[in-house]
């Protein structure tokens, strides 16, 4: 593997996982591997998980570390091509991109989606730039589409907790007081489809995502009918996908929040969410607070998933020298 921005980058997931449990059993087996070598970790968006365990993963395989806040310390940067820069954007990403691979061995993007333009952010566009323009491995910390490192920590926190071969996961929008990108939700439902869990998808009519994501899970509108039997819930909030309300909030019904009401339809359900999480608008604290909540495993395994992405390339690099 050289880039990481999806499912479809790690192989078999089968061997991933094996990677992930051996990083669990000893941290630090390879942590003369990244020896030498430089981890950008670049942050366009805001990040407390992301940002540390990114950072601890690759230090426990050797690397060097240096994470860049854009918005704080760096030149403002244009984004967009064939414009006059005579607004306060005083350096390009074209020219900015290219240095930063100088002086980095694999970089770490974080850039969310701007709900600008649908198309910009589907195509992804910055995040593309760099694989592009880097001449460097490049590792998404979320894009505008996908969350992978979050849904391989996912991934490894159902494999750890299920008590069934193929569990029953539901992934359930829930209100918010902001307009947030579909990229988590995304990435959890092409991940969980690819892993061959039973995955169904809740929503209120308007909030579908986009098909080529959730291809193979089931969609039910009655949160209470998709919470049946169900092993995890997984609790997240989107804005609207579809034209022409794409990046709109339409709904903040609070009777979508997951209580202990509604987890009692359940077949003694986990709760999952990736964090930061909005007590009770998302999730009830009662829910948040008891021993079914498994947010806190599953941030500590954002380190794993991370370090056995960051072991992966390093091992590509390592055979093309
Ligand atoms: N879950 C997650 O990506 O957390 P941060 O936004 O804090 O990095």
């Amino acid at each position: 593997m050289l880039h990481f921005t999806s499912v479809k980058d790690i192989g078999s997931l089968d061997s991933a996982m094996a990677k992930a449990m051996e990083i669990k059993k000893d941290p630090f087996a390879n942590c003369n591997l990244g020896k030498h070598r430089t981890a950008l970790l670049l942050f366009f968006n805001s990040s407390l998980r992301t940002r540390l365990s990114t950072q601890k993963a690759a230090e426990n395989l050797g690397m060097n570390v240096i994470v860049l806040d854009v918005q704080q310390g760096a030149w403002n940067l244009e984004t967009r091509k064939g414009v006059v820069m005579d607004s306060d954007k005083p350096e390009h990403l074209l020219e900015a991109i290219p240095v930063m691979g100088c002086y980095a061995d694999i970089i770490g993007v974080r850039s969310f989606a701007r709900f600008e333009s649908k198309e910009a952010d589907y195509n992804e566009e910055i995040l593309n730039k760099f694989i592009r323009y880097s001449g460097k491995p490049v590792i998404s910390l979320e894009s505008a589409t996908r969350h992978p490192l979050q849904s391989f920590a996912d991934h490894i926190t159902i494999e750890e907790f299920k008590k069934k071969p193929k569990p029953k996961v539901v992934l359930t929008w829930a209100p918010h007081p902001r307009a947030l990108p579909q990229a988590v939700a995304n990435s959890f439902s092409e991940w969980m489809v690819a892993a061959g869990y039973d995955l169904t998808i809740t929503h209120p009519q308007g909030y579908e995502l986009d098909e080529r994501f959730t291809h193979g899970a089931k969609i039910v509108y009655d949160q209470s009918e998709a919470f049946r039997g169900a092993d995890f819930i997984y609790a997240k909030n989107w804005a609207a996908y579809r034209d022409p309300v794409y990046g709109k909030i339409l709904s903040k019904d609070m009777s979508w929040m997951v209580d202990s009401r509604k987890m009692e339809l359940t077949d003694n359900a986990y709760f999952m969410h990736c964090l930061p999480v909005r007590r009770n608008m998302i999730v009830s604290d009662r829910v948040l607070d008891s021993p079914a909540s498994l947010v806190i495993p599953q941030a500590a395994n954002r380190e794993t998933a991370a370090q056995a992405v960051i072991q992966s390339i390093l091992e590509t690099l390592l055979k093309q020298h």
